[in-house]
């Protein structure tokens, strides 16, 4: 009887000394950053990062069957990060663009995405145009900075903020007279924020439609993997479950196959 339980206990040991030797040892858990200041795709719920994207990437790790750490990083010291080979991924609502293709891999595309005007109520912003010569506010670094600088060219009167939280401030303290970032954000913020009394104007004539990716260093190793795990979720329904749970309705998968 003794001896029975003697050996049970240590083939107990021997497999926790594997299990941990195989999760610590082998190096291989993937560090993933992010920028969690975006609602509704990342954000900090106390201490933990939340949102569309946190919940697409896991489904898309566990597809995939590898191991990870979301580790939030902040907006421009994620590219450097990337650029560094210090994390493995990024997923960021990034927008996939001929720029950025130079320097980083992206996934297949998993959002669509378009700038959006955020202002105060009682504005004469009507469109994109309505902008110049104003002060208007960007996450620095973003689609928004430069599709601002594509129709009035570089100028001091486009204002960067490290994080769209900040931009988003500066319009409420009347530094600038309207924000420029992705839709789906702006408009969470509009919806959340009742008592702030702000409006959201949309221009598809003078912004583009964008896609989002899961960022790479350039020629790293899990492009491949992830693809297939988020062409998976994507067929088999839980990208919809995800998607429905953050935006309310179905999303238009399609127009991510073209
Ligand atoms: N989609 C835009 C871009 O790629 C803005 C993304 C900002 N993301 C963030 N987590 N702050 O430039």
């Amino acid at each position: 009887m003794e001896m029975k339980r003697k050996f049970k206990m240590g083939l107990i040991g021997l497999s926790a000394a594997f299990l941990v030797a195989c999760s610590s040892g082998s190096g291989d858990k993937l560090t993933v950053g992010t920028d969690a200041a975006y609602a509704p795709f990342e954000s900090l719920d106390g201490d933990k990062i939340v949102g569309f994207d946190v919940e697409l990437l896991d489904a898309v790790m566990k597809e995939a069957g590898l191991d990870y750490e979301l580790k939030n990083k902040g907006w421009d010291p994620l590219f450097i990060a990337l650029q560094n080979e210090e994390v493995d991924a990024g997923i960021s609502a990034i927008t996939i663009n001929d720029d950025r293709k130079k320097s980083y891999d992206f996934s297949s595309p998993y959002f669509e995405s378009i700038n959006m005007i955020l202002a105060k109520e009682g504005t004469s912003i009507k469109s994109a145009k309505d902008l110049e010569g104003m002060k208007v506010s960007v996450q620095n670094g973003t689609t928004g900075q430069a599709a601002l600088e594509k129709m009035f060219g570089k100028n001091e009167n486009i204002k960067k903020y490290e994080n769209n939280v900040l931009a988003i401030q500066a319009l409420l303290n009347g530094e600038v007279e309207a924000v420029v970032a992705d839709n789906a954000v702006v408009q969470e913020y509009e919806k959340n924020n009742p008592d702030k009394k702000l409006v959201t104007i949309s221009d598809k004539e003078n912004f583009e439609s964008e896609f989002y990716g899961i960022i790479f260093p350039k020629d790293g190793e899990h492009q491949e993997e992830i693809n297939k795990a988020m062409k998976k979720i994507i067929d088999d329904g839980k990208y919809a479950e995800i998607y429905k749970k953050w935006f309310g309705e179905e999303p238009n998968v399609d127009v991510l196959k073209q």
